[in-house]
């Protein structure tokens, strides 16, 4: 019996991803370190879903665990989430990005070659094209620099994985590069759960609108955009995570090795005004905020070209701003302190 090997798989993505998968009757096995997710998001994914998922708590930078865990799956593919993902603390801990994301990812990538695993799925990340792209961002142009470690990390991988694809022509490797992931499951049961303070903009958002937090600080109000504030391409976590089973039937079906890199968005800008603005329109709850300075290193708007998923992968963004302001309000209202409650 073939399974999908999904690492990280606890996490907010992973989790919405996984969920996708064994409502199609896949059979996944996770493994997930749980530093900044929950097992309880397995729990109900498994309840949602009614299948069960097979669990291991561990590190991809463990070889042993890996061949353990390959030694007795079949593994048909290979959907890598696993990595730390805070663009600021990345600026502060470097060596730990670089340890866990590119590290980790050779170390995963060693272990499929060994037991001739030949299909990944990437998560990576607008923040590939860098400073200076003209948006929207098309997955021909040539790559930027990334401006924080933790981007230079998905840029790294990307660059690492087209190697090893030119080294083993069996080995297929889809690099999708998200644009900004919010929303939860419309059932409220998974969603995003951040260790303390929230950096990304809808989990503040919306611990505002539960009482958690005063007010919104939006960072800058003086942007070379309509209302000053920043743009952003905000995709459903569920189109999202249907994304990555597109990708993942397109690469089993391709008969030679290849790395192909997808821009999953919707290919509109949201400001961060607006974000607020639909928010309180659709959940009728306030969100009181304040502008302050620029944050260090946001840029003033980008979005994706995502033609190139709606063509090979058959995929698109389906999810409206209401879908995804909704869905945040009842996974946040119904958990309020998030897997912990
Ligand atoms: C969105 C907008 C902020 C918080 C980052 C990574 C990217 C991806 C997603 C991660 C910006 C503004 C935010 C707040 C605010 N990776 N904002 N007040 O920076 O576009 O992308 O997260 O896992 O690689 O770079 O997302 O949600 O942090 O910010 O005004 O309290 O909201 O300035 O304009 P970003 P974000």
């Amino acid at each position: 019996m073939n399974h999908i090997l999904v690492t990280g798989g606890a996490g907010y993505i992973g989790s919405h991803t996984v969920l996708e998968l064994l409502k199609l009757g896949e059979n996944v096995v996770v493994i997930d370190d749980l530093s900044n997710s929950s097992k309880e998001s397995l729990n109900r994914v498994e309840t949602l879903s009614g299948k069960a998922v097979t669990f291991f708590e561990g590190s991809i930078l463990d070889q042993d665990l890996l061949v353990n865990i390959f030694s007795q799956f079949s593994f048909s593919s290979v959907i890598h989430f696993a990595g730390h993902k805070a663009v600021g603390e990345s600026v502060n801990k470097p060596l730990s990005y670089y340890h866990n994301n590119v590290q980790g990812t050779v170390s995963l990538v060693e272990v499929m070659e060994k037991f001739n695993v030949n299909n990944l799925v990437f998560s990576s990340s607008a923040t590939v094209y860098g400073e200076g792209a003209k948006p929207p961002y098309i997955e021909t142009q040539t790559l930027g620099c990334p401006t924080s470690p933790y981007g230079q990390t998905k840029l790294m991988v990307e660059r690492i994985l087209a190697d090893v694809v030119r080294s083993n022509s069996d080995f297929k490797v889809a690099n999708l590069r998200y644009f900004n992931p919010i929303g939860a499951d419309e059932s409220g049961q998974i969603g995003e759960d951040p260790n303390g303070i929230p950096n990304n903009l809808m989990p503040f958002v919306a611990q505002v609108a539960v009482g958690k937090r005063a007010e919104l600080s939006i960072f800058g109000n003086d942007y070379a955009t309509e209302d000053g504030t920043c743009e952003r391409d905000y995709i459903h976590v569920t189109d999202l995570a249907q994304g990555h089973v597109a990708a993942l039937n397109w690469l089993v079906n391709q008969a030679h090795g290849l790395c192909e890199a997808f821009n999953l968005g919707t290919g509109t800008p949201y400001s961060v005004l607006k974000i607020v603005k639909s928010f309180e329109q659709y959940t009728k709850v306030k969100v009181p905020f304040k502008f302050v300075p620029r944050r260090d290193g946001d840029l003033d708007a980008f979005w994706a070209n995502a033609d190139k998923a709606a063509d090979k992968l058959n995929w698109q963004a389906h999810k409206t701003m209401q879908d995804m302001m909704e869905d945040t309000w009842r996974w946040q209202s119904n958990n309020p302190n998030g897997y912990n409650a």
